[in-house]
């Protein structure tokens, strides 16, 4: 059957979210415990080879952008090679959401290969929260990721923070400030329950209602509608150019919207970071079937994917993979 990804509720799927590798520099406590998560086993991570295929054929279903994510994807070795890979498919936008950690280095040669977009983490630009909040004394290397993906003239970079009580929710507007001097735009997460530690509690999710209340402290807030797919809502900035968003999954999920595939770093194909049902993708890549079995996959998976998240529901349970085995 010919046509676009669609879903049981009509959402047309045009994002798949690609996890290169489950492993990362750092540790950030709402994302993966300090002694790391048992790896993947090499043998079960996707080749370049298969990633291709796999993005060839959802291109083939309408996927417009491919956005590759960890782990750390900087940490996989042939990242170009994959870039390379798929913006060569044509008519689809590669890209990327790091640390920025070993960014500088590798910028020109994902640049040349086409990556066309950036998102940044940074959560705090306090050494010593950094150090608390990452288990990893790097912000330097992060900083300096930043100014040369700021530096380099790729357009739309955007830096991402989880709010997170006691910890950066004091940092909101020097936060703002440093991505407008650099020429991005900020953003604010709201913390979703996908830490290791399954510490996630309510109380302590700072709300996107927090949030802009924090920054229309500083500056008017006017909101710019027209979101699409995309889970930030955005405001302008006292009317000027520049913008702050806000994606805020727990208060005001946008699952309603959401045109969002994954693959992971192991070849599973998830419909949802919620979702425990996985479809692998692995027997077809490695055995001798067809691309349309591939195909066949994709719309198997979107066509189970449910209305939304239940993070709101008491009966609410944490999904068995970390976010670094998922991709964020
Ligand atoms: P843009 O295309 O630039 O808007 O990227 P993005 O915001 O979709 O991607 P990014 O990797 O920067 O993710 C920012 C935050 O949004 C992370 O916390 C992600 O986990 C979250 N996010 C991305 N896609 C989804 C989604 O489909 N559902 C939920 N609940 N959160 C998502
Ligand atoms: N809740 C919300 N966002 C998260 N991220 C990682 N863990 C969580 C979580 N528990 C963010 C990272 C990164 C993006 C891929 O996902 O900060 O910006
Ligand atoms: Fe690494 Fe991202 Fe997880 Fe932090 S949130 S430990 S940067 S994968």
């Amino acid at each position: 059957v010919a046509g676009p990804l669609v879903d049981r509720f009509g959402r047309v799927h045009r994002d798949l979210r690609i996890s290169l590798t489950d492993r990362c520099s750092l540790r950030c406590t709402y994302c993966m415990p300090e002694q790391g998560n048992e790896w993947l086993a090499r043998q079960s991570i996707l080749t370049a080879d298969e990633i291709e295929r796999v993005a060839r054929v959802a291109a083939g279903l309408g996927i417009t952008t491919f956005r590759l994510t960890g782990g750390e994807p900087l940490l996989r070795r042939d990242l170009v090679d994959v870039v390379g890979r798929l913006s060569r498919i044509g008519g689809v936008e590669v890209a990327m959401t790091t640390n920025a950690i070993g960014l500088e280095r590798m910028l020109p040669a994902l640049r040349g290969a086409g990556l066309s977009r950036l998102n940044i983490s940074l959560d705090t630009l306090r050494a010593d929260r950094f150090r608390e909040l990452t288990r990893r004394d790097r912000l330097g290397d992060v900083i300096r990721g930043i100014r040369a993906a700021a530096e380099s003239g790729m357009p739309g970079l955007k830096l991402n923070a989880v709010a997170m009580r006691g910890v950066n929710d004091d940092e909101l507007v020097d936060l703002v400030e440093f991505a407008i001097s650099v020429g991005a735009q900020m953003r604010f997460i709201e913390q979703m329950p996908l830490d290791a530690g399954h510490t996630w509690s309510r109380e302590n999710m700072v709300t996107r209602e927090e949030i802009l209340e924090a920054l229309s402290a500083r500056w008017a807030l006017a909101p710019i509608p027209g979101r699409g797919g995309a889970p930030a809502e955005t405001w302008r900035i006292d009317g000027g150019e520049h913008r702050v968003g806000v994606i805020a999954s727990v208060t005001a999920p946008f699952c309603g919207a959401c045109d969002r595939m994954r693959l992971t770093a192991d070849g599973q194909l998830r419909n949802c970071l919620f979702s425990e049902v996985e479809n692998d993708l692995v027997p077809a890549l490695r055995g001798s079937a067809p691309d349309a079995e591939i195909a066949m996959r994709l719309r198997a998976s979107v066509w189970g994917k449910l209305p939304g998240h239940a993070i709101n529901d008491p009966s609410f349970l944490q999904p068995t993979r970390g976010m670094n085995a998922i991709g964020g």
